[in-house]
């Protein structure tokens, strides 16, 4: 699987997810095994300023090669200093976000509203591959509303402005993220482009990011709600591509490895932000940025219920640690529950 000049060793990635993917969790991802992970959309205005944000956004590992930073806003010419922004600070891939439904984003003619005319969305790309002198892919949703289902439109749009792959979200802008993503236009864009096409939505196990490929064909799947809580699938994935058996649910040891392991690199991660920012303080902010996570993991577990209600004052790498020694004690049943991981992953 190619984009560009870039090869990946697998077909299975993590999608940009805003509050999500950002370096502590991509990096578990990928030590999981997702061949490659988007950064969460970034702001082109933010980018062009240099916000303190936007830095902790453009947080990587050094090994994250290319480094993908997805990008968003509605004026070509601002997308495209964005975009020129991103790889000045290290960015490999830039990906224009042509699919987020938030209001505050479509408002201002960004996101899913970009999309709406193929014509504007070939003016744009064609703008941001100019600037950014790297491989430039776009998200898209199926069109705005099921009046105006126009991915296939715009696909062949993005490939005529001379974009490297695009990724279909097959929901409209006016589902937002319920209902269910409609397959087969992923399936139609791929019959419709000749650039690689990621596939996305409803993608909950690995035996539906399989289905997904067989059924669109698609060349690669972007793991979205179904990573959050649930890294492992992505582990599932690799074994499937390397015709491997699944592993399948993490021991308990597993799972409280990789907790801890995301909380340590949550608060690495904070430290780099903080200039001047106390380490008991970064530690706080850190694992209460990463409740949500803690929620994710522990969705469905026996003592999870117990755990979330304590986690709500942790501030602690070593208190979260005390939690999970004393909810889900080493030889107590652990059953981890994949499908229910992801199920409270709702969008912004
Ligand atoms: C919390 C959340 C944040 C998201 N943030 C972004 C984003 O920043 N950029 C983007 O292109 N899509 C974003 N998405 C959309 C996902 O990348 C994906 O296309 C969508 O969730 C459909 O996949 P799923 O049904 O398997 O979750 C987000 C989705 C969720 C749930």
């Amino acid at each position: 699987m190619h984009i560009g000049p870039h090869t990946f060793s697998g077909r299975f990635f993590l999608a940009p997810l805003a509050g999500v993917s950002d370096r502590p969790f991509r990096a578990i991802c990928r030590e999981m095994g997702a061949a490659f992970a988007y950064t969460e959309m970034v702001s082109a205005h933010g980018l062009i300023h240099g916000t303190s944000q936007t830095l902790a956004y453009l947080d990587r590992d050094p090994d994250e090669v290319p480094f993908a930073v997805q990008i968003f806003a509605a004026e070509p010419e601002v997308l495209a200093r964005g975009a020129a922004a991103a790889v000045g600070a290290g960015a490999g891939i830039v990906d224009i976000n042509m699919a987020c439904p938030v209001r505050k984003v479509c408002g201002t003619g960004a996101g899913a509203a970009l999309a709406r005319e193929p014509s504007a969305v070939e003016a744009a790309v064609r703008e941001v591959v100019r600037a950014a002198g790297v491989p430039v892919t776009v998200k898209i949703r199926a069109g705005w509303d099921d009046g105006s289902v126009n991915c296939v439109e715009v696909a062949r749009a993005a490939e005529a402005g001379g974009a490297s792959a695009v990724a279909l979200h097959g929901r409209t802008r006016a589902q937002g993220y319920s209902g269910l993503a409609d397959w087969s236009l992923i399936r139609a864009v791929k019959e419709a482009v000749s650039i690689p096409v990621l596939g996305s939505g409803d993608v909950w196990s690995a035996a539906d990011a399989l289905r997904m490929r067989r059924e669109t064909g698609c060349d690669a799947v972007l793991v979205a709600r179904g990573a959050c809580g649930n890294p492992w699938i992505f582990r599932d994935l690799k074994a499937s591509e390397a015709g491997r058996e699944m592993p399948g649910a993490p021991t308990r040891d597993e799972w409280v490895g990789t907790v801890l392991r995301h909380v340590e690199l949550q608060i690495a991660h904070r430290t780099r932000q903080r200039d001047g920012e106390t380490r008991t303080a970064a530690e706080g902010h850190a694992v209460r940025e990463l409740r949500k996570h803690l929620l994710w993991y522990t969705r469905g577990l026996k003592g999870g219920v117990h755990f979330r209600r304590d986690a709500t004052v942790a501030d602690t790498a070593a208190g979260v640690e005390a939690l999970l020694e004393r909810h889900f004690p080493p030889g107590a049943p652990f059953a981890f529950d994949p499908s229910l991981a992801a199920r409270e992953a709702i969008a912004e």
